[in-house]
């Protein structure tokens, strides 16, 4: 068994030994390194890890190249020419660790350095804006008293594309930024097997909380990135969906990232569905009634008022809008198709979660990597 694969399934091999480090405050950096290899997974929080080189000069742009965000259940190895630096993003942030060599430890100490932790911390804020944004925004709902942020029921354009196409919703499938689960659960009900990821520490819990309240299973419900989606193997889903992710991905690298990957895990002939927004985000949202009003204020950063729905009726809260890019759906189908998907229909759809958006299915050719 490999490294990756003994930490992903937390058993160490014969004469290993599993440990854990709390990267126990925000502010410090730790670094872990071994005599040998080691791999390192989240078990709790999330954390920032930078997979450095031993040898190398630990400059800032090196320092930018090489650091990725972390979440429970994501892991990293490294050879015995590499060490990790990480920071946790969330409290209380657990690593797990596991050295290659039968004896050699994994030494994992706070570190002052040049450049500074503080630079280095500059790094990670980007970082910590982007993943922490989706879960304070959660969690801000859930404290001011709403059961849930997006609609219990599934999203209208999948039931639409169910209808269409009954046979693209078959086998393995992966619903990429689930949020509280919505169409998951509903795909889950219908019998379909499921795997769901997200960001959100508290959507996922109440996605989990959800589907054990209704006897389906939520250990589906796991904590991934779509950018990098670690940890799942090629050609293993039937069906990737995508339902209002990725027009939360505006950096051009990131969403290159994520449809490649997404490539990668699809099989041969299997499908990725795509629902994004076209144009006006915003408009037509449940929690924006009054679009008009908002228009000029939906700019990433800024504060607006945004309705939830309490147990006694509705509320306005004040919330961050997020980063969100808009794309045509002729844009959308050429920047997919990029990475080797065939466009097969386009839809424009207009719903109470996603607005004036356009929903596109794909196929990934039978055989072989097209790319242009
Ligand atoms: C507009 S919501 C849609 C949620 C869900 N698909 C639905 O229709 O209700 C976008 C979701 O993407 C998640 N998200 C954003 N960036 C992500 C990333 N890089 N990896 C995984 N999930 C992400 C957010 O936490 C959020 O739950």
């Amino acid at each position: 068994m490999s490294l990756y694969q003994a930490i992903l399934d937390e058993t160490a091999p014969d004469g290993m030994r599993l440990t854990t480090t709390k990267l126990v405050d925000r502010n410090t950096v730790w670094q872990l390194e071994s005599s040998s290899g080691f791999a390192a997974k989240v078990t709790q929080g999330r954390a920032a890890i930078f997979t450095c080189k031993k040898a190398a000069a630990l400059t800032l742009d090196a320092l930018s190249e090489c650091c990725a965000p972390f979440g429970v259940g994501e892991a990293v190895e490294c050879d015995e020419s590499q060490y990790i630096l990480a920071i946790g993003l969330l409290d209380d942030a657990e690593l797990m660790v596991l050295a290659t060599e039968a004896g050699a430890d994994v030494v994992a100490s706070p570190v002052e350095f040049s450049p500074t932790s503080d630079d280095v911390r500059s790094i990670v804020g980007t970082l910590d804006d982007y993943y922490f944004g989706y879960e304070d925004r959660y969690r801000t709902v859930y404290e001011n008293g709403a059961h849930l942020w997006e609609s219990e029921e599934p999203n209208a354009s999948l039931l639409q594309m169910m209808q269409e196409r009954p046979d693209v919703f078959s086998g393995h499938i992966i619903d990429l930024g689930c949020g509280e689960g919505r169409d998951s659960l509903y795909l889950l009900s219908q019998g379909h097997t499921v795997v769901s990821v997200d960001v959100s520490h508290s959507a996922l819990d109440r996605a989990r909380e959800r589907a054990t309240a209704a006897n389906l299973d939520a250990s589906g419900f796991m904590e991934r990135d779509i950018i990098y989606l670690r940890g799942f193997d090629e050609n293993s889903f039937d069906l990737a969906m995508n339902m209002g992710c990725l027009h939360m991905l505006v950096d051009e690298d990131q969403r290159a990232r994520h449809i490649s990957r997404v490539y990668d895990i699809v099989r041969p002939g299997g499908y990725f569905i795509v629902d994004h927004c076209a144009s006006e985000w915003g408009k037509g949202f449940f929690s924006i009634p009054d679009y008009e009003e908002v228009a000029t204020g939906l700019v990433p950063g800024r504060v607006i008022p945004r309705k939830i729905r309490v147990a006694d009726g509705e509320k306005n809260i004040d919330l961050e809008v997020l980063p969100f890019s808009e794309r045509s759906g002729d844009a959308l189908a050429e920047e997919i198709s990029r990475y080797g998907f065939s466009l097969v229909n386009s839809t424009y759809t207009n719903t109470e979660a996603f607005g004036s958006s356009t929903m596109l299915l794909f196929q990934k050719p039978a055989s072989g990597k097209q790319t242009s």
